[in-house]
C-alpha cells in the first residue's frame, strides 16, 4: 500500500473530511502571503525632518536602489538590475541633465528601460530634488 508508506495523502484526505479546518488553513496560508509580500514591498520609513529629496527618494526610489543607492536585493529577488547610485565613479559621469532626464521619462528611451519614468508623478522641482539627493548618495563613502 502506498499510502500507508506515505503519511501525507492521507493528511491531506481527512483535511478535505473537514472543510471548515481546511478553509482556515487556506485562509491563513493567503494572510501569511500577503504579509509577506506587504513586508517585501514595504519602503523604509524616512527619519522625522528628512528633507523632501531624501523623502522622496525612500517612498519611490528605495524599492529599487536601496535606501543607500547600491540597489536592494528585494530587487535582485525580481530579477532587477538598478545599478549602484552611490558608485561616484559612474554618477560622477553623469550630467544632471541626464540625471534628470532619466527620472522624469525613464530608462526606455535611451535603452535602458529598467528604470521607469516618474515624469507624470513628479514636478520638475521634485525631480530636481532627487537630482540633488542622488548625487549626495554618491559622495558619501
Ligand atoms: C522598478 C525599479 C526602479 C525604481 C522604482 C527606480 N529605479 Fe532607477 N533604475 C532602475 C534600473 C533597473 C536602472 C538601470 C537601468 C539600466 O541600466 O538599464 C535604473 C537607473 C537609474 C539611474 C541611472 C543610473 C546610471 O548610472 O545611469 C538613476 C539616476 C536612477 N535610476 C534614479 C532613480 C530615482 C531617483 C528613482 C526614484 C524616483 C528611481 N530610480 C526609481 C530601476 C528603478
Amino acid at each position: 500500500m502506498v499510502s500507508a508508506a506515505l503519511p501525507f495523502p492521507d493528511a491531506i484526505l481527512a483535511l478535505m473530511r473537514r472543510p471548515l479546518l481546511a478553509l482556515l488553513i487556506v485562509l491563513a496560508a493567503i494572510g501569511v502571503f500577503a504579509g509577506g509580500l506587504a513586508w517585501l514591498l514595504d519602503t523604509p520609513r524616512p527619519p522625522a525632518g528628512a528633507a523632501r529629496g531624501e523623502r522622496l527618494y525612500l517612498v519611490l526610489c528605495s524599492t529599487c536602489h536601496g535606501a543607500d543607492g547600491r540597489g536592494s536585493w528585494r530587487a535582485a529577488l525580481f530579477l532587477i538590475r538598478p545599478g549602484n547610485l552611490a558608485d561616484a565613479a559612474i554618477i560622477g559621469r553623469r550630467s544632471d541633465e541626464y540625471l534628470f532626464d532619466i527620472i522624469k521619462h525613464g530608462g526606455a528611451p535611451i535603452g535602458r528601460p529598467g528604470m521607469p519614468a516618474f515624469g507624470a508623478t513628479l514636478r520638475d522641482d521634485d525631480i530636481k530634488e532627487l537630482v540633488r539627493y542622488v548625487r549626495g548618495l554618491a559622495g558619501s563613502p
